[in-house]
């Protein structure tokens, strides 16, 4: 049985099922959204076999189904049973969710070319097994930076259904950044009419980029309508996907301060950033009131766009020098009492952590948060290894890992003698394989608040959809298998056995991928 991310439980049974034009599902709950999730499975069998599977209400028991039950499993909303007979198929699931992960389970039990667009012209067959399957995190999340490289709707919607037929549930959109800003936002039109776009640096290094020139025009970018981020997020949420979306502060906002100048701490003028320049100064000034109702402001469109819980407020990666030199800042602290610029960002966070509570939300940051005292509430992405995360579930914070040593795409996966070039390190298959969320120095309780691990995917040096995949894929598939299944059923012989088949699945989308080591042996 060939399932990626691997089953907690997985039996085979002998016998098969076949899909025929006899074949109908009969669910005992008929709601519309139940509706929503089977079409695709429907449509998809029907443009690549021509047999119609009619969807109707449970009404007696009988062959050649495909039973849906909605009953109490014990494995969560995310799991599911899979009994498959020769006689019919069972699904048990306690929610939507599980019912959705038990359909991806079918794709790979069903002949690999129904991931395809051509007609299958061989018989429907499905290996007779029992399954019982539910994830062991509940954060399983692929991060997506959009700013460095502008990627379009189009690709947006490929990436969700990539991270869905790996059964993840996170999307952490990175949305806003020194390169450009690229959610449309009515309250500051200037957000987009200046903040997205930048001086083209066309086949320039990403750290050899010269800033933007005067009289230069700026013609590299992009941004999404508020129109289309509402269709992205439905599009997510049809496939069980949690939308993060990161508005960076208070550094990483070269862009906000090209569009406002007059929330940076010297009022610029400011330009776009064409590449990464270092230090990264030029950030939000934390002692102007103006700062606070802008990003307020924001946050509420932004809190209009996204129904889930977090929202990603960022915190990396600030150099604090202006704020020592600015007059607003050094009264803010004086009159919050605050002892340094730590604690300045601290109190920033804390700020609109607050705000973000006070709507019913919750605040997620980079682990520098934790520098000058972690807001109430809070939950921390560590990123700078584990410790960040550690520590913060150490006093009880929620947790997502994403340490650069394990959980960034953007590293090579292979010898950079032979790879296009990408920022650093050195990342393979077998050590994303080879992560545990759960550091060892955590007790149990403590535990509990690691929620999952992400991989990251800064753009620097990725300019095209083809080029993300590379970067992605395979990687991703080892990931999903971090998440999902159990350490006790993790194995790395037997997953490059399974991810040796799961290639054809990429072949026949059409994904381009790392051909990994083993692939050519
Ligand atoms: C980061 O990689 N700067 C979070
Ligand atoms: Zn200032």
């Amino acid at each position: 049985m060939n399932i990626i991310p691997k089953p907690s439980k997985c039996t085979k049974k002998e016998g098969s099922f076949s899909i025929t034009e006899n074949t109908i599902i009969q669910t005992s709950t008929m709601s519309l959204e139940m509706q929503k999730l089977l079409l695709p499975f429907v449509d998809k069998i029907y443009k690549l076999s021509h047999i119609k599977i009619p969807i109707k209400e449970y009404s007696e028991i009988c062959t050649n189904v495909i039973n849906i039950d909605f009953i109490q499993t014990g494995l969560g909303k995310e799991g599911y049973k899979l009994e498959i007979s020769s006689s019919n198929i069972t699904i048990k699931a306690e929610a939507l969710n599980g019912v959705f992960y038990c359909i991806q389970t079918i794709f790979q039990l069903l002949p690999i070319e129904i991931f395809g667009e051509k007609f299958i012209n061989k018989p429907l067959v499905l290996q007779c097994c029992e399954i019982i399957d539910n994830p062991c995190f509940i954060w399983r999340g692929m991060h997506l930076d959009v700013s460095r490289h502008f990627f379009n709707v189009k690709f947006i919607k490929k990436y969700i259904d990539y991270l869905a037929m790996h059964k993840m549930n996170i999307f952490h959109w990175h949305l806003t950044d020194d390169n450009g800003w690229r959610i449309e936002i009515k309250k500051y039109p200037k957000l987009t009419e200046i903040g997205a776009w930048r001086a083209s640096r066309d086949g320039i290094g990403w750290r050899d980029c010269k800033p933007q020139q005067p009289g230069e025009k700026t013609i590299y970018g992009g941004y999404y309508t508020q129109q289309e981020i509402k269709k992205i997020v439905q599009y997510a949420n049809d496939r069980f996907i949690t939308i993060i979306p990161e508005i960076e502060m208070p550094g990483h906002t070269l862009e906000v301060l090209a569009a406002y100048p007059e929330l940076g701490c010297t009022g610029g003028p400011y330009t776009v950033a064409t590449g990464t320049y270092w230090p990264n100064k030029d950030i939000f000034c934390a002692g102007n009131e103006e700062v606070f109702v802008f990003l307020k402001n924001v946050l509420n469109e932004v809190l209009e766009l996204f129904p889930g819980k977090y929202i990603h407020i960022g915190g990396d990666e600030v150099n604090k020098e202006e704020w020592k030199k600015c007059s607003k800042c050094l009264t803010r602290m004086q009159k919050e009492n605050l002892q340094n610029v730590e604690e300045l960002q601290s109190w920033f966070i804390k700020r609109i952590g607050k705000y973000l509570h006070s709507k019913n939300r919750k605040l997620i940051g980079w682990d520098e948060i934790l520098e000058g005292g972690l807001a109430p509430n809070a939950a921390v992405m560590s990123w700078q290894g584990e410790k960040g995360g550690i520590q913060a579930a150490k006093i009880g914070h929620d947790v997502v890992m994403s340490p650069g040593t394990h959980c960034y795409f953007d590293h090579y996966q292979d010898d950079p003698e032979t790879e296009p070039k990408a920022i650093g390190g050195y990342t393979t298959l077998k050590k994303v394989y080879s992560y545990e969320p759960i550091p060892k120095e955590l007790t149990k309780r403590q535990a509990k608040h690691i929620l999952g691990a992400q991989a990251n995917v800064w753009t620097e040096w990725m300019e095209t959809p083809e080029h993300i995949e590379y970067m992605i894929f395979p990687r991703i598939t080892a990931l999903a298998e971090v998440l999902w299944s159990t350490i006790d059923n993790k194995n790395w012989e037997d997953f490059k056995e399974r991810l040796q088949k799961f290639l054809n699945v990429y072949r026949i989308i059409g994904i381009n991928y790392h051909k990994s080591v083993f692939e050519e042996q």
